[in-house]
């Protein structure tokens, strides 16, 4: 055979092999990207225990929420995630194996199991730090070892969050740190959902999506008042084009049924965080929950708007001192819209439709009411409780 025709037959080898690679190649990207694209195509929905709990977690609590998820009807308005966050963790043993606190969580795959076996899913927290928030051991230097471990109980979502992440990494680091995470989870071959906590820090909205996060706070701790809440939700106007499907901005947990926000103040932060397409965590103890306040977590109508397919984030369309009108834009053409009194006193409030970019003639439906309000012209005019607001699915005629 002359060289030429060695060659020429060594070179279409060479050709078919790469060729191979690159189907073979493209194959496993798209599986992996069919894996990510599962994930939060909407934003996720469930439970986390910080905000009633704290440190005071056990086995028997999360055991105990999960089933109240079930037995409440949440499950089925779509809450799916059951998180243990901070108080869940041991220490690192010296094969570098990360253990529950055996007197607090005896068996982590148990519970995973147990929570699988109510149709749930399970998350836990963590932090790239030597220590939590609170001072318990944390993820630093055993990252990789601890994501296998996660995968191995069963966990389907992590929340990562910064706390001592300072004493180990310069700021500049952050980025590669919570990427190196992401691709310790996805190595597992667990779809693991990625919940980036760090408050906010280095505008976490531009980089979280492109370090696998599916969902990033953008804000401190919320707190069981009004004006926390609304800080914290007004404060993600401006954000609307960091998010979609598979990666939302976060504005922390729902304070709904903790206590401290009467009816209206909670059915505004459901309003609030359902126009934001925010990821949807109640944090309140669901065994002892009160019938209006499970009415206002499971309004259906409430949380189509949240979980609407189109996934835009709404923003403030209209602000005048301490009243705001939001609006989102809804698949198939409608939009929610949401007016706020921020006021300690009741307000009248007009919504003028040129103003927020609707035709002059529109049919309004009331939300939280359940009931279509007919027809109207140019306006709509509300009158709001003090701290009230309204949730309006607005159809074009
Ligand atoms: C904070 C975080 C809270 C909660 C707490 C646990 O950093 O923002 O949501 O996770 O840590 O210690």
């Amino acid at each position: 055979m002359n060289p030429l025709k060695i060659f020429m037959t060594f070179d279409r080898r060479i050709w078919l092999f790469g060729f191979a690679l690159i189907v073979a190649a493209s194959f496993g990207v798209s599986a992996a990207r069919a894996s990510d694209a599962g994930l939060a195509q909407t934003p996720p929905m469930g439970w986390n225990s910080w905000n009633c709990f704290h440190l005071d977690i056990s086995d028997e609590i999360i055991r105990a929420e999960a089933a109240a998820l079930v037995k409440s009807g949440m499950k089925n308005a779509g809450y799916e995630y059951v998180v243990i966050d901070g108080g869940w963790e041991g220490w690192h043993d010296t094969n570098g194996v990360f253990h529950s606190d055996p007197k607090k969580f005896p068996d982590m795959k148990a519970l995973c199991d147990y929570v699988h076996s109510l149709g749930l899913k399970i998350g836990i927290h963590t932090s790239p730090g030597p220590t939590t928030c609170a001072g318990h051991e944390a993820s630093y230097g055993h990252e990789k070892q601890d994501a296998e471990t996660f995968a191995q109980w069963g966990i389907d979502f992590v929340k990562y969050d910064w706390c001592s992440g300072d004493k180990v990494y310069r700021p500049d680091q952050m980025q590669e740190v919570y990427k190196f995470f992401s691709d310790d989870l996805k190595a597992t071959g667990r779809p693991i959902l990625y919940s980036l906590c760090q408050y906010g820090i280095q505008d976490v909205w531009k980089w979280g999506a492109s370090v696998g996060g599916q969902m990033w706070r953008t804000t401190g701790d919320i707190s069981d008042n009004y004006d926390s809440v609304m800080l914290h939700g007004l404060a993600q106007n401006g954000l609307e084009k960091y998010a979609g499907s598979g990666h939302w901005n976060d504005p922390d947990m729902l304070e709904i049924g903790n206590g401290k926000l009467n009816e209206d103040e909670c059915r505004a932060q459901m309003s609030l965080w359902c126009l934001l397409a925010a990821p949807l965590f109640a944090g309140n103890d669901l065994t002892q929950m009160r019938p209006n306040m499970l009415a206002i977590l499971t309004n259906p109508e409430a949380i189509a708007i949240d979980q609407d397919p189109a996934g835009v984030q709404g923003h403030c369309a209209r602000q005048e001192g301490p009243t705001e009108i939001w609006t989102k834009s809804l698949a198939g053409g409608s939009t929610a819209i949401g007016i706020f009194n921020l006021n300690p006193h009741p307000m009248t409030i007009t919504a003028d439709f040129r103003q927020l970019d609707l035709p002059r003639t529109v049919q309004i439906r009331d939300l939280w009411r359940h009931q279509d309000l007919g027809k109207f012209h140019k306006t709509f005019t509300v009158t709001l409780p003090r701290h009230g607001s309204v949730l309006l699915k607005v159809a074009r005629n």
